[in-house]
């Protein structure tokens, strides 16, 4: 079923200039762009993305590198996209991501893993609407 997902490009792709090589994985992975922006978000918006994890030790520094500088967040559409997305990310942690996986080949570790992907369809419509609303 065609469906919807939410992908932020992190301030260390950006930083790199490896945007354009990110995007092409998942175009030629036959998804489309459907909503896209450069943006740089505060604290505050952080927290509202990441509303489950505020309690969790690692959030300080996430939060810290989340708003460190520019991001990419971009709406894509294609069949099955939320799994499809999560496999050509590949691992949360860069160091155990499987090879030729977009986490792999563009992130280091800790917090710069590359990107954020939407981990369910119901987590894609909130973060959807927290960055893209009226989409
Ligand atoms: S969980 O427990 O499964 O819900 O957590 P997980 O999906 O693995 O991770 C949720 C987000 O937290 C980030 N994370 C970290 N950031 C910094 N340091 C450490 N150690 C760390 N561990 C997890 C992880 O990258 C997820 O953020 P996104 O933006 O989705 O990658």
């Amino acid at each position: 079923m065609s469906e919807t997902t939410l992908v932020i490009i992190k301030p260390d792709v950006v930083e790199a200039g490896n945007v354009g090589k990110v995007l092409a994985r998942y175009e030629e992975a036959g998804l489309s762009i459907v909503a896209m922006d450069l943006r740089t978000i505060d604290g505050e918006f952080a927290d509202r993305h990441y509303e489950e994890h505020l309690e969790r030790d690692f959030y300080p520094n996430l939060r810290t590198f989340m708003t460190s500088g520019p991001m990419v967040p971009l709406v894509l559409r294609g069949e099955g996209s939320v799994a499809r997305v999560r496999e050509l990310n590949g691992a949360t942690d860069p160091t155990k991501a499987d090879p030729g996986t977009i986490r792999a080949d563009f992130g280091e570790s800790g917090p710069r893993n590359a990107v954020h992907a939407s981990d369910s369809t119901e987590s894609a419509a909130r973060e959807i609407a927290l960055w893209f609303p009226g989409l």
